[in-house]
This record gives structure tokens, C-alpha cells and sequence, in this order.
């Protein structure tokens, strides 16, 4: 019988498309870690900034992610991202902070000091990862791939909702405007643009509740674990 290996799911789309909510569920669900990438690069925009280290500096920003240490630390339900041992889960989800991530993101020297780490992260399997280039670039040959996406304005509104919990104050004719240069930002860019793998089930979550997206990953997963018996079967040939 083909050995079994635990799945490497990755989970891509563009801003407030549900990747976060699902990823947990279906990780939580499974027993996987979660590895949020998004996180990890508006920890580093955070970070910069406190060190006064500009977003524009390619060289600069990339040098700074490689002296730190990203780490995942399950605290109930909640996933905390801890760096260099310190908690900026609550810190990083300001809307500044993710234009920010978006900025320092499109650097090439960036994206490969945190590509490695990820890349690590995903090595052994049993993780959901998700992001804007997890299917396409940093577990390319993951073995469910999920693009997730919404309309615009269920986003915005979900955003909108995030943001004004955590007590941000702004309109949602501003946080409309800002998903969407930042969406637009993401898929333009010259280095692991925002797209959906070839190879990926996509999914429109505008009418799904939360519960119901969870699902609908995890129904894929039995296929999933056939393929990757599948594989590794002929692998072995
Ligand atoms: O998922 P998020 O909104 O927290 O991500 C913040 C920004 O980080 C996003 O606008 C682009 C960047 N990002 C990326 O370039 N690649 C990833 N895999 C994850 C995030």
C-alpha cells in the first residue's frame, strides 16, 4: 500500500477573499498547522518601519528578514504571530500595515529571504498555507490548491467590519478603494504576481458563510489523499 503522507495544502487570493478564516478552519479541522504568509510580511513591514527602515529599500527590507525569526503559536483559537519572541498578531492587521506588506512584497530580495522560510514551513506537509503565491511559487507542488475570491464589495465590507472591531476608524468607500490598489498592486507586480495556479479549484465565497467555505476545502480532501496516493505510488516505480 502506498505510505501515507500528510497533505500540503496551499490557499491563494487576493485581500478579505475568506483565505484566513478558511486556512484556520480547515487546518483546525485536519490537525495541520497554519502558516499565514500574509503575516509575515506585514510583520516585517511593522517591523521596518519601527526601525525606521524604509518600504522602498529593496536591499534594506530583505536584509532585515533575514536576521529575524517568524514563528506560529497556537493560543486558542487564535494563531499568533510571534517574531524574535515577540507578539504582533494585533499590531499588523491596520490597513497601513497591509499597503505596507503589499509594498515591501514586490521586491524581489524580499520575496527570497521569506521564500525559504516558507518553503520550510511546508516541507514536511500536515500545513495549510496561504497567501498570494503559495500555489504558484512556494509549494508548487502541493497537493490541494485552493484560489478563494469574492466580490469586491462583500470584501470591502468584510474588511470593513475587521477593521472597525479593532477600533479603525475608516469609510467603506476608503477601504473599497484601498483592497483595490492593493489587489491591483499584488497582481501586477513583476515577481510571484497575485494569480490563480493552473492546477487550483476555484471557489467565489461572496455567498458563503464562513462554515460553508470550510467545507466545501474539506470536501476536496479525500480526492486529494487518492491522488497523493497516486503519486507516490508511481513515484516509487
Ligand atoms: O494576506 P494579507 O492581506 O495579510 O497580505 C498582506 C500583503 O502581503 C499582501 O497585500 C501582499 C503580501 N503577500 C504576498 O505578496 N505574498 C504572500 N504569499 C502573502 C502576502
Amino acid at each position: 500500500m502506498a505510505e501515507h503522507r500528510h497533505l500540503t495544502i496551499a490557499i491563494d487570493g487576493p485581500a478579505s477573499a475568506g483565505k484566513g478564516t478558511v486556512a484556520r478552519g480547515v487546518a483546525r479541522r485536519l490537525g495541520y498547522q497554519y502558516v499565514d504568509t500574509g503575516a509575515m510580511y506585514r510583520s516585517l513591514a511593522y517591523i521596518a518601519r519601527e526601525q525606521g527602515v524604509s518600504w522602498a529599500s529593496p536591499q534594506e527590507v530583505a536584509q532585515l528578514a533575514g536576521t529575524l525569526d517568524f514563528a506560529f503559536v497556537w493560543d486558542g483559537e487564535l494563531l499568533r504571530i510571534e517574531v524574535d519572541g515577540r507578539d504582533y498578531t494585533r499590531l499588523i492587521r491596520s490597513d497601513s500595515i497591509g499597503m505596507g506588506a503589499s509594498q515591501i512584497s514586490a521586491h524581489p530580495p524580499v520575496r527570497t529571504a521569506l521564500l525559504t522560510l516558507q518553503r520550510d514551513l511546508g516541507a514536511r506537509g500536515g500545513v495549510v498555507m496561504d497567501g498570494r503565491d503559495i500555489g504558484t511559487v512556494v509549494l508548487p507542488t502541493a497537493d490541494l490548491k485552493v484560489y478563494l475570491d469574492a466580490d469586491l464589495d462583500i470584501r470591502a465590507q468584510r474588511r470593513h467590519e475587521e477593521l472597525m472591531r479593532r477600533g479603525d476608524v475608516l469609510s467603506l468607500s476608503d477601504v473599497r478603494k484601498s483592497l483595490d490598489a492593493r489587489d491591483r498592486q499584488d497582481r501586477e507586480r513583476a515577481i510571484a504576481p497575485l494569480r490563480c495556479a493552473e492546477d487550483a479549484i476555484r471557489m467565489d465565497t461572496s455567498n458563503m458563510t464562513e462554515r460553508q467555505a470550510v467545507e466545501a476545502v474539506l470536501q476536496r480532501i479525500p480526492e486529494a489523499r487518492r491522488q497523493q496516493a497516486i503519486d507516490s505510488g508511481s513515484s516509487k516505480q
